[in-house]
């Protein structure tokens, strides 16, 4: 799993790497996207404070981080333009359970967790390998971000089911099949020069 991770994510570099503009205008998408997610969560789940809280405070830093991107987009004479979806974030939502509420919620910070876990593999070899010192920068700032995100979503969900009387185990497996589903996700879609 570990190693078909790590040669997907080879073959990608060469291709984010090959327009800086169209990968930071990308970029910035995925950010705000973030933050309207944290928007999102924050308006269906009113009765948890705990996700109230820790989105208000997600919803900042990401909408701050795409302001940040797209301040390094225009600088470099590009424009954000439409946004062309994200076929990764959008099959892997296909996966998340409907059903009660506390079941939906989890599945939905599950899969949040397993995209800002993604985003850090990926952005921590974009500031790696990026030429430019200061994007490069940028890059692995933000990889440490998403890795302190992921690891929030998945306490948050293991908060809820403690709230609503569902064993850990059964996040902890819910877990387990979400990830093996990414990973065939990210194995089935074509590589493009974005960050998924
Ligand atoms: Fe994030």
């Amino acid at each position: 799993m570990r190693a078909s991770k790590t040669t997907r994510e080879e073959a990608w570099l060469p291709v984010a790497l090959s327009d800086t503009l169209a990968l930071l205008a990308d970029h910035a998408h995925c950010e705000k996207k973030a933050a309207s997610s944290a928007m999102m969560l924050m308006t269906r789940h009113p009765d948890e404070p705990e996700i109230v809280a820790a989105m208000v405070e997600l919803a900042r830093e990401e909408l701050a981080h795409f302001g940040e991107v797209h301040a390094a987009l225009t600088q470099r004479g590009g424009v954000l333009g439409p946004d062309r979806g994200d076929p990764y974030v959008q099959g892997l939502l296909r996966h998340a359970r409907n059903g009660a509420v506390a079941v939906q919620l989890i599945d939905r910070l599950l899969c949040a967790a397993l995209v800002e876990a993604r985003s850090f593999e990926r952005l921590r070899l974009l500031g790696e390998h990026h030429p430019e010192p200061e994007l490069a920068e940028l890059f692995a700032r933000f990889a440490r971000s998403e890795a302190r995100h992921g690891a929030t979503f998945v306490s948050l969900a293991r908060n809820v089911a403690a709230r609503h009387g569902i064993e850990r185990a059964e996040v902890d497996d819910r877990l387990e099949v979400l990830t093996r589903l990414e990973g065939e996700l990210v194995e089935s879609l074509p590589l493009r020069c974005a960050i998924h």
